[in-house]
């Protein structure tokens, strides 16, 4: 008897331990997950990527990007409970901008959006479709970038991010430094956030001048706040950087560009 019941034990707990894995990680068990794990790796593998992204951490699911009933394993897939099945590449800055708009506005200015359907990489081509992870400046690889064209704009602008992340990190030390004197930085916080965002959706532009002009706006409003609110101004040397980068870089391109051309 109490072998029986060692294995029934042993069974069951086999049973609920993917189950209990996957609510442990904070993520929905949906009935599309449930089918599709088990299914053949076209269909299996966006499963598995999916749940190690940041949209499976956020709780973003299957659904908010194919639509369907999640609950309903027998309709879950019919259009009438709204599945809307593979989204094509062109209708992907409006499947990814109902909830990323102000990059997916840039991108569609941007000489990549205006050239997507015809050879123009999409926000997909970037950051993959199910394994999306937290973007970084590393996203602009050589290997990457130069498919389809040559990687001398790309190092520009990655040099230009970088140096933006660093002078954020300027500014974030500084709020840290506002705090531990005890100075309230919630709405500083808050303001630091916004730019930030701001700062990540105008280089999806991949314009340099665009994104020199509006990068002096956007440093300009943070020194304003920040920087004045601070301890000194040390930090307005940052205003230039960005933009130095960026056009100290375009200058060097372009005179490279015309010797190659004479
Ligand atoms: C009972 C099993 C089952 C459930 C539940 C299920 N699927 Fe599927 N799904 C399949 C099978 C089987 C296919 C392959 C169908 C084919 O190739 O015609 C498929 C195909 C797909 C495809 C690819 C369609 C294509 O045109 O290639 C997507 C996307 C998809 N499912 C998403 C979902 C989502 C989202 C849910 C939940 C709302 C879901 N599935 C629920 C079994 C399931
Ligand atoms: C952020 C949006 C997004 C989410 C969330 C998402 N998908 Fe997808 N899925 C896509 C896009 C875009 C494609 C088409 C491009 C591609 O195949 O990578 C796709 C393709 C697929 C395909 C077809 C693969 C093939 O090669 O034919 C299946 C099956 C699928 N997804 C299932 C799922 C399941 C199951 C989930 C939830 C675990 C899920 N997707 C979550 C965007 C998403
Ligand atoms: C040519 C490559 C490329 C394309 C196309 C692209 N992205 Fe990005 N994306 C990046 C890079 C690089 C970063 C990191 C940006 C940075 O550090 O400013 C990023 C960052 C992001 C972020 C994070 C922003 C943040 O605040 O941290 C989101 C969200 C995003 N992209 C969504 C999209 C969407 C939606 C699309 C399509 C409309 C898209 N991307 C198209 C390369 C691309
Ligand atoms: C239903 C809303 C929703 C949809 C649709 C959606 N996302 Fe997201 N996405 C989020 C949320 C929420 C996060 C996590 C919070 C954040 O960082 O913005 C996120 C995070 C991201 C990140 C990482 C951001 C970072 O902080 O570095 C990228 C890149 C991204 N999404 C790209 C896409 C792409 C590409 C698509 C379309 C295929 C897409 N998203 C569709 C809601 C969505
Ligand atoms: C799928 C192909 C593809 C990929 C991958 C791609 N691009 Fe592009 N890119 C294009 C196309 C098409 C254009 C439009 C102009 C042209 O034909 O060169 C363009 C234009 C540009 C421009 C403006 C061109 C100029 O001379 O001002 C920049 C900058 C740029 N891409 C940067 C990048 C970066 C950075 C990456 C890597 C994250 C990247 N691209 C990846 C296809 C691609």
């Amino acid at each position: 008897m109490p072998v029986k019941w060692l294995l029934t034990l042993a069974v069951s707990f086999f049973c609920i331990l993917p189950v209990t894995h996957s609510t442990a990680a904070g993520q929905q068990v949906t009935v599309c997950i449930q089918c599709h794990s088990a299914l053949t790796p076209r269909l299996s593998d966006p499963v598995k990527l999916w749940q190690v992204s940041i949209h499976a951490e956020r709780g973003i699911g299957c659904t908010a990007c194919h639509g369907g009933d999640p609950l309903d394993s027998v309709q879950s897939m019919s259009t009438a409970r709204g599945f809307r099945g593979v989204p094509i590449a062109t209708a992907l800055p409006a499947l990814c901008g109902g909830c990323h708009s102000a990059i997916t506005t840039y991108y569609m200015r941007s000489e990549h959006g205006r050239a997507l359907g015809r050879g123009g990489p999409s926000c997909i081509t970037c950051h993959g479709s199910h394994d999306i992870k937290k973007a970084s400046p590393d996203l602009l690889g050589r290997k990457y970038c130069s498919q389809c064209h040559t990687f001398e704009k790309a190092r520009l602008i990655r040099s230009a991010m970088l140096k933006r992340d660093s002078m954020l990190m300027g500014y974030e030390n500084k709020i840290k430094n506002m705090k531990v004197q005890g100075i309230e930085t919630g709405q500083l916080e808050n303001q630091l956030h916004s730019l930030r965002g701001r700062f990540h959706a105008v280089f999806h532009s991949f314009d340099i001048e665009l994104i020199i002009k509006e990068s002096e706006q956007i440093q300009a409003e943070l020194e304003k706040s920040i920087g004045a609110g601070g301890t000194g101004s040390g930090l307005s040397a940052g205003i230039v950087t960005v933009g130095s980068v960026l056009l100290g870089g375009l200058l060097f391109f372009l005179v490279r560009r015309m010797r190659i051309d004479a």
